[in-house]
């Protein structure tokens, strides 16, 4: 299901909008160019704001080893490890939803 996401997704980005907060820990600035960290209407992309830390660490490490198949998140997670994912779920859960 994740797939068919594809081939809109150039638009999805431009609809993303750029980030705003200001006391992110890093790297979560690489996720909120996709993933708004406030509500943005008719974004195909996941929302993360508000989410549970521990379902988006998990997220990443099945997307990271593969389990979990993606169009691009696989090639993401890979750029962050266990540590860096936690601060930023950590940020992304602590977000209003
Ligand atoms: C280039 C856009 C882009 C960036 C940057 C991005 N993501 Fe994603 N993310 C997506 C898309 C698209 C999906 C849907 C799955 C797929 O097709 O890869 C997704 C799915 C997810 C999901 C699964 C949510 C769900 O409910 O299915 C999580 C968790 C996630 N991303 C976390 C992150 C984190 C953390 C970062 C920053 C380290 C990040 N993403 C950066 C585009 C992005």
């Amino acid at each position: 299901m994740h797939r068919a996401l594809l081939p809109g997704l150039a638009s999805m980005i431009l609809l993303a909008g750029p980030a705003t907060a200001a006391d992110a820990p890093p790297g979560a600035s690489s996720c909120t160019g996709c993933h708004a960290p406030k509500k943005v209407a008719d974004s195909v992309i996941p929302r993360l704001a508000g989410r549970k830390a521990e379902d988006i660490v998990t997220f990443m490490r099945d997307y990271r080893s593969g389990a979990w198949p993606s169009s691009l998140m696989g090639r993401i997670a890979k750029g962050f490890d266990d540590q860096q994912t936690e601060a930023i779920a950590a940020w992304f859960a602590a977000q209003p939803e």
